[in-house]
């Protein structure tokens, strides 16, 4: 991986504004006071291990842990001897008290269908799946592919793994047939679980067909469960395929809930990073559960009468700790949506606000960058006056797009938490706690209690206020990943061997005069294009794959809705065009590769890459031709990059 210049990234940006929380959310809030948080704080820091052992007697052990924590650098162990069960936390441990006829679910499809799951029924759904998974020959450990929009027996099929063992890997069904075969094999799944389709914007999206096309290229399927959702014609393979009707509704909705180990892996999860493959990053059951549940306190202030709408999908990291994980742990009522923001039309959000009278709404910055583009007006002819407390993730908002969502969604009036965190770090890190903290539009402030985060120079020493350095975790915490699936050398080289001694997230920061932490955004070769990670190097190899595509570079190009949008720099091989055809049929080659989020916005022909004299693509003048250079759709070039970069490395 590249890192660059911590000095590089030194953001301009200096926002003088500051919210604080009104007096009437304050009192109300899990935490009040700035003593009590600080109180928390200090706890944390001075005694650690009592600290998150208290956190974890919020949830239910089967057997009590020995150790909190074993850190045996750079692999961590929480809540060492302790067993658990974490589809017994999320469902059955509500069952013995009040919130047994409680929602839990408030789904909504895009057709505008719904169903509504109290965790009595959730549990009878849960049950009866994972016997269906016995019934197919799964077993603890074995690992699931879950390919599948936001259903809920989506949901019911994550928790069905975690209550018989298994590991569940979901793969974004955004994603293209190869993105799946490829997690598939890593993963060496046993049983894919999918649907014959799924509606995005009015359209069925062909699900059983790419895995028809992943399966054909992958060896350890035995099973693919396939739910009925749009009613389209797909072929079922005898012996291999199985309708989710005929075998998982006629199942006893009672299974025992087995007993695992606090480090037993709940799932892998697939995410970009600095090289050609994806990694599966791993997370455990204890610590996770622990950090997910803790986090709905601290950062959305879940009251039991909440209802508690996260918008992201359940193919990302976001899905799986605030749709699933947290809010169930949590008992929450949590809201779902099947579909795209603006189907039939640009208000979808703002109506199920309005219909399910949600409290809670977190989304990322992208999509409200899409809602200040279609207009106040959309979001005004609703009844928002339900939510009293917003959220956002992905990437940084910029100071503007947060005012709007201030002024337009929350009427002035709920706390803005923006939370920074990473598929690897499982739950939130650094995150205003909202009825304390006085926020700064842009900034995800300070870190959560227990969070040990820094900026630091290259070799790891302190950086002083205000200067870009490389954002940092010191201590361990209980949701961080205890792995990469398979490849714990990659696990050490990828976080912990840039900088001594720490776990490196990747990101740039900074920490200004009130140690408010600024997130400026990746420092390697990740980009974030509508707050979902890509690596450039697994763009450049789908590119590469192509056979008129000699060689290729991708950047990021600063995108006014998408954050980052995709520029991608070709050669091809002598004697091929770059015609606007080929143009074309790349970006849906890098479609068909990966899935549509990574088609390049952009693709520019050149006849050479600039290059230091290693031959390292200089990726950093690349991305000054992509942000600067209006006329990027053409093919005129090359001499201009490649004498720039000449005169760069003499410089
Ligand atoms: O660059 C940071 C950005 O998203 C990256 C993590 O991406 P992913 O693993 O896909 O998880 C996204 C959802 C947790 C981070 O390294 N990021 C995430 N949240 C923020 C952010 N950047 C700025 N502010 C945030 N609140």
């Amino acid at each position: 991986m590249s890192v660059n210049d911590p000095a590089e990234i030194t953001s301009a940006l200096r926002e003088e504004r500051k919210f604080p929380p009104s007096r009437q959310f304050s009192e109300r809030a899990w935490i009040k006071t700035l003593a009590e948080y600080e109180a928390l704080c200090r706890r944390a820091e001075q005694e650690p291990d009592a600290f998150w052992a208290e956190c974890a007697r919020e949830i239910d052990w089967f057997q009590p842990f020995d150790r909190v924590l074993e850190w045996n650098f750079p692999f961590v162990k929480w809540f060492v001897g302790g067993k658990l069960n974490a589809c017994h936390n999320c469902v059955d441990r509500h069952l013995n008290g009040p919130r047994r006829n409680k929602v839990a679910l408030l789904w909504e499809g895009e057709p505008g269908d719904s169903r509504v799951l109290t965790y009595q029924m959730l549990a009878e759904e849960v049950g009866r799946c994972a016997n269906a998974l016995k019934a197919l020959g799964v077993g603890a450990g074995d690992r699931v592919a879950i390919y599948m929009p936001v259903l809920p027996e989506a949901i019911v099929a994550m928790l069905a793994c975690a209550r018989i063992g298994a590991i569940h890997s979901v793969v974004f069904a955004g994603f293209s047939a190869d993105a799946l075969a490829d997690r598939i094999n890593d993963a060496e799944a046993k049983l894919c679980i999918t649907t014959d389709g799924g509606w995005r914007r009015g359209q069925a999206v062909e699900l059983k067909r790419n895995v028809d096309d992943a399966l054909a290229r992958t060896s350890s399927i035995e099973k693919c469960l396939v739910l009925r959702r749009v009613g389209n014609a797909v072929a079922m393979r005898p012996g291999r395929d199985l309708w989710w009707h005929e075998v998982v509704p006629g199942q006893s909705p009672h299974c025992e809930a087995v007993a695992v180990d606090a480090e037993h892996t709940l799932y892998t999860l697939y995410t970009s990073g600095t090289t050609g493959k994806p990694k599966g990053v791993v997370h455990t059951t204890g610590g996770y559960l622990v950090h997910t549940l803790m986090t709905m306190r601290w950062v959305f202030d879940l009251r039991d009468e909440d209802v508690f709408w996260c918008t992201a999908d359940i193919g990302w990291v976001t899905g799986h700790s605030y749709t699933v994980y947290g809010p169930l742990a949590a008992g929450a009522t949590l809201v779902a949506y099947e579909g795209a923001p603006n189907y039939p039309e640009n208000d979808r959000f703002w109506q199920i606000i309005e219909k399910y009278r949600v409290n809670i709404f977190y989304t990322a910055p992208t999509a409200i960058r899409n809602f200040v583009k279609w207009g106040d007006s959309w979001v005004e002819r609703h009844d928002l006056s339900s939510l009293r407390l917003l959220g956002t993730v992905g990437e940084p908002i910029n100071p503007e797009a947060w005012m709007w969502y201030h002024r337009v969604v929350g009427k002035e009036r709920c706390p803005i938490v923006d939370t920074w965190w990473q598929t690897e770090t499982g739950a939130i890190m650094i995150s205003p706690m909202p009825g304390v903290t006085v926020t700064k539009p842009g900034s995800a402030t300070r870190p959560l209690p227990g969070v040990v985060a820094e900026v630091v120079d290259r070799q790891g020493g302190p950086v002083p206020a205000n200067h870009g350095g490389l954002l940092v975790i010191r201590r361990p915490w209980p949701g961080m990943l205890r792995t990469l699936f398979r490849d714990p050398q990659r696990y050490r080289d990828q976080y912990f061997s840039q900088i001594d001694g720490v776990y490196f997230t990747g990101d740039g920061a900074r920490r200004d005069e009130d140690g408010y932490f600024w997130i400026m955004g990746r420092v390697d070769d990740v980009i974030n294009v509508a707050g979902h990670r890509l690596g450039t190097m697994e763009i450049e190899s789908a590119l590469v794959s192509h056979p008129s595509v000699a060689e290729a570079a991708v950047v990021g190009r600063p995108d006014d809705l998408k954050g980052q949008a995709v520029a991608a720099f070709v050669t091809l091989i002598s004697g091929k065009q770059g015609t606007d055809g080929l143009r074309e049929e790349l970006r849906t080659h890098v479609a068909k590769h990966i899935g549509a989020l990574a088609r390049p916005d952009y693709v520019r022909f050149t006849e050479a890459l600039p290059k230091t004299r290693s031959g390292k693509i200089m990726r950093r003048l690349l991305k000054q031709v992509a942000a600067g250079d209006e006329t990027l759709g053409d093919t005129t070039t090359l001499e201009d990059l490649s004498v720039l970069s000449r005169l760069r490395e003499e410089e």
